[in-house]
């Protein structure tokens, strides 16, 4: 079944560049649960433990091959999932059930209230297969309603997997908690383009219309120059429910440091997250920064505002592009700097 499945979703999961990991339960050698302390704790002591947490822990979603035994799951998939706590949370988990009558139905309702303990969260979609009428000699029959239906199953759990994600990143590795109650930051990446283009037309509008120009790069970039920029500039968004809320980018001139596409949606403006995003940008200024420099637009009254009161000075110009620059002192000793997000982040 396993080996069917597979090869009925690879040319789709290449589609999709979804990775396939097929994972064999009898392969990882699981005895029944001997831990010490709760799966909860993420302590574990057995390397066979630290083994499944490590592919669980990797995986964005899961496809479960399972029989039934007497009208549940088999024990050995009771005894997996037992095994792990945070790994297994806020992932998809989509069933190819087999069995007799019911063709492992009732294995995939006994999972599906176990699972939900461990914030996974089960598909609709199912794919059953009545061994009685599957087989011919031992070997699955082709069937193109059955490989329909793996398809619809893996679609599903890439969708849902997409839509989890805000929920999984909260929790993890590479996020700092955010300033509004719920949030958080990481760095962003070539695949947050498309919110970060609507971010930053929605906030460049308004000064277009104070600077009384159109000839801002933030207005025109197409979502492919967005993308080239996030891969090589290092960028803080900041995250509420899967909503971009707001944005700092920032990179090295010799001993400036050039903060830039400071941008904060226009309902939550008054929060206090330009300020935080101001200040954690300039966190993050390498060793050896001597100054911060921001450039806005001359008639940007509220920005320029803002950055007076974070300690940064008008710079007298004579450039007549309607820009004005300003500047502060970096901090001489950065003995608390914060490290810069992203850094250790999974991709
Ligand atoms: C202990 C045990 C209990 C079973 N209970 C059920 C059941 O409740 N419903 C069903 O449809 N099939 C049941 N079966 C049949 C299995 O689903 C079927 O034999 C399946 O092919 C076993 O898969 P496996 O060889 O991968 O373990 C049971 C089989 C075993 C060994």
């Amino acid at each position: 079944m396993g080996q069917w499945l597979i090869d009925a979703i690879t040319p789709c999961a290449a589609e999709l560049g979804v990775e396939l990991v097929p994972v064999a339960l009898a392969d990882l050698n699981l005895p029944f649960l001997d831990e010490e302390e709760h799966p909860s704790s993420g302590i574990y002591r057995q390397e066979h433990t630290r083994r499944w947490s490590s592919i669980v822990d990797t995986a964005d979603g899961f496809i479960v091959v399972t029989p039934e035994y007497n009208y549940g799951m088999p024990a050995t998939l009771k005894n997996a999932l037992d095994y792990l706590g945070r790994e297994w949370a806020w992932k998809p988990i989509g069933f190819v059930s087999y069995g007799n009558t019911s063709a492992g139905t009732r294995s995939v309702q006994h999972a599906k209230q176990v699972v939900t303990t461990l914030r996974l969260v089960p598909l609709g979609a199912t794919v059953a297969i009545r061994i009685g009428d599957a087989l011919d000699d031992g070997r699955l029959r082709p069937d193109a309603a059955r490989d329909a239906a793996s398809l619809g199953l893996l679609n599903e759990l890439v969708r849902v997997s997409h839509a989890l994600r805000p929920m999984r990143e909260r929790a993890g590795a590479g996020t700092v908690a955010g300033p509004v109650p719920g949030s958080y930051a990481r760095r962003l990446t070539p695949d947050d383009a498309p919110e970060v283009t609507v971010l930053q037309r929605c906030c460049w509008v308004e000064e277009a219309v104070v600077n009384d120009t159109l000839a801002i790069p933030a207005l025109h970039e197409s979502l492919e120059q967005v993308r080239e920029w996030l891969a090589d500039q290092h960028t803080t968004g900041v995250w509420l429910d899967g909503r971009l809320l707001g944005m700092v980018r920032t990179r090295r001139a010799g001993t400036d440091w050039h903060v830039g596409r400071l941008a904060v949606v226009p309902d939550l403006r008054g929060h206090g997250l330009g300020r935080w995003l101001l200040r954690t940008a300039e966190a993050a200024a390498d060793p050896g920064i001597r100054r911060i420099v921001l450039f806005t637009g001359s008639n940007s009254q509220r920005n320029i505002n803002l950055y007076h009161s974070e300690g940064y000075e008008l710079v007298p110009s004579t450039s007549t592009d309607g820009t004005a620059l300003l500047t502060k002192d970096a901090e001489p000793t950065p003995k608390h700097r914060h490290s810069r997000l992203g850094e250790n982040a999974r991709s």
